[in-house]
């Protein structure tokens, strides 16, 4: 069996959500890592047994041993390393969101298409294998037609004035914040498990803390830094807290979200419920291996996990039997499994069942209109 190699740039948060799921498949080889700077990439390849390592991106792409690159720096370096990797001849999956702007992400969307090579973006929620048995269902007609979605993205890692984090500055994280980085992740799946398109968008975004202090050591994503020395500061934000979207899609049906990073005692909470002419549906990613589904004229039930109950569509992503919880890493296990059969083909498949540039760019279209309706407080249409 031809082996895989491939090579991870940035290894804070998530970077080594990747190597976990890459280091569970069997003819995948972590090949080398980047981070910034050689110090930092040399204990992080000592830390995960990685045998190569690089001080930066360009390096690292450079490597013609190397396949596939994933991408899992802040933001702002998206574009630029997707965009090298990708000339350069490298599969590449990138982190969400794509870009900073739906105008890097549509030019990226387009190199990938032409260049033939499989792409992908780590909307890694979709994979929670309940997820995929609900977009079975609903394509299977068990919901009837749906009426609405709703729902909430709740964090509270950004809780104080004194969390701080890169994607508080705009020019690492870009003009949105809780709509960029987990409104997209929502959106995502939402359109995914309904089959609903977004049509338009009414949104109100709110900065509860128009000023942070940020503490003069850099912190770690989601890390509980208070500057209780006095070592901070003072820094204007301009990127939401909080935001109240409306949307509209395509066949006329509703659907409303609310996001929030300051919600005190929400860790990571997506959820959403789904009403249907049938049923409903009720889904969190703090308890992903439930799934509740709610009946006017009889009892309602909660589905647990089990490949024995499932579609087969959604039982082929479960890699324990019923019972057997899976979380996060299994998500982006199931994610990466997917993208990698099309890598070992030789080209994505068309169309991918894993979210693509084209998707990523989706997001960064509704990402940008909905900045607009905030600022011109109405509603806004996709082209
Ligand atoms: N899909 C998900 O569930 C999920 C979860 C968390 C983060 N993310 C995304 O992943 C990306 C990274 O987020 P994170 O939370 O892991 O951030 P992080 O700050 O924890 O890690 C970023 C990493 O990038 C490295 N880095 C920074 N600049 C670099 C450079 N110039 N060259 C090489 N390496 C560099 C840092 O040293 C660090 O290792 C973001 O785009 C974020 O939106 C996605």
């Amino acid at each position: 069996m031809r082996r895989i190699r491939a090579g991870i740039i940035g290894t804070g948060l998530i970077g080594p959500v990747h190597i976990g799921a890459l280091k569970r498949m069997p003819y995948v080889d972590v090949h080398a890592l980047a981070d910034a700077g050689d110090d930092l990439a040399q204990k992080r390849a000592k830390d995960f047994d990685i045998p190569r390592f690089y001080g930066d991106a360009d390096s690292l792409i450079a490597d013609d041993q190397i396949d596939a690159v994933h991408i899992c720096v802040p933001n702002h370096l998206h574009y630029p390393i997707a965009k090298k990797a990708l000339l350069a001849g490298k599969h590449v999956i990138c982190e969400k969101p794509l870009a900073v702007t739906a105008e890097e992400a549509l030019e990226l969307a387009e190199t990938a298409e032409r260049s033939g090579l499989v792409h992908a973006v780590h909307f890694n929620l979709r994979y929670y294998p309940l997820m995929r048995q609900l977009q079975q269902m609903v394509s299977r007609g068990d919901f009837g037609r749906i009426f609405s979605v709703h729902g909430s993205y709740l964090q509270d890692w950004l809780f104080y004035d004194t969390d701080y984090n890169w994607r508080l500055e705009t020019n690492l994280s870009g003009p949105s914040r809780a709509v960029a980085d987990i409104g997209s992740h929502w959106m995502d799946l939402i359109e995914y498990v309904s089959g609903l398109k977004i049509r338009a968008v009414y949104a109100d975004l709110a900065t509860m803390h128009p000023v942070r202090k940020k503490p003069k050591q850099e912190t770690a994503t989601y890390a509980n830094m208070m500057a209780e020395s006095g070592e901070y500061t003072e820094v204007p934000i301009s990127t939401e807290d909080f935001a109240a979207i409306l949307f509209r899609f395509e066949n006329g049906e509703r659907g409303v979200l609310t996001l929030s990073q300051v919600s005190a005692g929400r860790k990571n909470r997506l959820a959403f419920e789904l009403d249907g002419s049938r049923q409903s549906a009720s889904w969190e990613s703090e308890q992903p291996n439930q799934l509740w589904i709610g009946r006017r004229d009889k009892p309602n039930e909660i589905m647990l996990k089990d490949p024995s109950l499932a579609y087969p569509e959604a039982a082929g992503i479960m890699t324990l039997p019923g019972g057997h919880n899976e979380g996060f890493h299994d998500a982006s296990l199931a994610l990466l499994s997917e993208v990698y059969e099309d890598i070992r083909r030789g080209s994505a498949s068309k169309p991918p069942a894993y979210p693509s540039f084209a998707d990523g760019c989706r997001e960064l279209q509704i990402i940008e209109l909905i900045l607009a309706s905030s600022r011109d407080q109405c509603w806004k249409e996709l082209p």
